[in-house]
């Protein structure tokens, strides 16, 4: 399936006050989300990325949405944001990205670049933002926490159990999240981060898992923690917000996989892929 951004290139070009433009407010449920495709191209650090993300198995979405590698701190969940180094262009100036070798691959900064996420301003490495996941959502078993709680591991204690009435119990507990998200006029960046029994056996290649290969089980191993996985959750087709086990999902065959309302895209959280797409240009800081 073709992706629907155009390749861009890494040559630096001169934008100003787009960081922190609140083009992408992020609903905590499906509501759509807007990306503005149309604005030019100009940025840095774009171009043709590959990450590891949750396959799309269904549905108009082009490709997966990528994970976020997952750390415990304490007991607190966090989302491990890629190490900032420098590049430089063509020309000869530089600028900061952020990409570290993890599990074998190259973890980018880049992997989020894409429906707008590119433009918010917890994703640039700049951001003085720490990495923690905060409740951001609607599982109603998150109504036990305040709003913007960091999430720790003791909230998924049940998380071989759990079941919200929608597809097979016991197969993870999910919780909607903010990452990189806090402060005022700050573009929330939405994420899915569940805790699951379903992790050591994909990182194991057990059973069903014994496709995996051997690339994205390694990196499995690298990007979870306590059977923690976490993806950044922008349908990669107009950028809503999906969720995991979603009231409606079962007629699609979806009640336990994620499933995009807006159009019906589905994608495996059981499946991870390596996975290739351009990433847009973030804005000049
Ligand atoms: S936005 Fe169209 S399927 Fe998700």
């Amino acid at each position: 399936m073709s992706d629907k951004y155009p390749p861009q290139s890494g040559r630096r070009r001169f934008v100003k006050g787009m960081v922190g433009s609140g083009v992408a407010s992020a609903g905590a449920t499906g509501g759509s989300v807007v990306a503005d495709v149309t604005t030019n191209e100009s940025g840095i650090d774009a171009g043709s990325t590959r990450f590891v993300g949750i396959a799309n198995t269904a549905g108009p979405a082009p490709r997966g949405m990528p994970l976020i590698p997952i750390e415990i701190d304490d007991g607190e969940v966090k989302g491990r944001y890629p190490e900032t180094v420098e590049k430089e262009t063509e020309d000869g100036s530089t600028y900061q990205s952020a990409e570290e070798e993890l599990g074998g691959l190259t973890y980018s900064v880049r992997w989020f670049q894409f429906c707008g996420v590119e433009r918010a301003a917890g994703i640039q490495p700049t951001a003085d933002q720490d990495d923690f996941l905060r409740a951001g959502g609607t599982y109603s078993w998150q109504g036990e926490l305040d709003s913007r709680e960091v999430l720790r591991v003791e909230h998924f204690d049940d998380y071989e159990e759990w079941g919200n009435g929608v597809g097979t119990a016991g197969l993870g507990k999910p919780a909607k999240a903010y990452w990189r998200s806090e402060g005022e006029d700050v573009t929330d960046i939405p994420v899915i981060v569940m805790r699951s029994p379903e992790v050591p056996k994909m990182i194991a290649g057990e059973g069903k898992y014994a496709n995996l290969s051997e690339s994205v089980r390694t990196f499995l191993d690298a990007a979870t923690a306590n059977g923690f996985v976490a993806w950044l959750d922008k349908c990669t087709h107009f950028c809503c917000v999906p969720s995991f086990k979603a009231s409606g999902s079962a007629k699609f065959g979806a009640e336990n996989k994620v499933y995009c309302q807006c159009h019906q895209s589905v994608y495996d959280p059981f499946s991870p892929r390596l996975l290739t797409f351009a990433a847009r240009p973030r804005p000049e800081p």
